[in-house]
């Protein structure tokens, strides 16, 4: 059996980095987490979500999937983002999406990627409803480049029309829902201004009543 003790052993190293630096570092942080920050990422390995926005450990709480989507029968993403808003109290939630994204290039072509494919089909979507802008770049990469955007933006709108985020907005929680892009050519994070922070960013047909 091949062995991962590079691994354990950088961890233990990691772990005295940290006593060295802070005594009392693993009892503060074990006590308790305060994150003010939701993280809706990626899953590939270059777009890691703590160190590309300097935050600790504590500091932020993940949730990543291949190319960063929000589905509406997810649990798994759901669960995260009622966790965070309702007993976390997130100030924010960032979907965070980058550019050369693997996934978004995937729900492109017509390879066979096995289970992903249906995972990113709604990515197919997004395109056929953005057709005629994506259709305006001759250049393949600014194609995917801009559909990467779009997936960000998509997700966002997915975000805000679930029952947690109008909830929290109804009863008067403050919690901004953020589109990012990450560029994994200079490492610079871009934000697309598409935040939402009010139940009047949701489309009517997608609107709940308040809670009772
Ligand atoms: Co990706």
């Amino acid at each position: 059996m091949k062995s991962l003790i590079h691994l354990l052993e950088s961890n233990q190293a990691w772990a005295k980095q940290c006593l060295d630096q802070d005594p009392q570092y693993f009892d503060h942080l074990a006590h308790q987490q305060t994150p003010e920050y939701l993280w809706i990422g990626c899953s590939d390995s270059r777009v890691p979500a703590n160190q590309i926005v300097g935050l600790a450990p504590g500091e932020l709480f993940v949730h990543r999937n291949i190319a960063n989507v929000v589905h509406a029968t997810d649990y798994n993403c759901h669960s995260v983002l009622q966790y965070a808003v309702d007993i976390l109290k997130v100030k924010h939630v960032i979907v965070c999406g980058h550019y050369g994204c693997g996934g978004v290039e995937a729900a492109l072509g017509r390879r066979d990627n096995g289970l992903a494919d249906t995972w990113l089909r709604q990515i197919k979507e997004t395109y056929l409803t953005h057709e005629n802008e994506l259709n305006g770049y001759t250049s393949k990469t600014d194609k995917l480049a801009r559909l990467c955007e779009l997936n960000v933006q998509t997700q966002v709108d997915n975000l805000c029309k679930t029952k947690t985020l109008q909830y929290a907005w109804q009863r008067g929680q403050s919690v901004t829902v953020h589109g990012w892009i990450y560029s994994i050519f200079d490492g610079v994070i871009k934000d697309l201004q598409v935040s939402s922070d009010s139940i009047n960013d949701v489309l009517p047909i997608f609107r709940m009543d308040a809670k009772e």
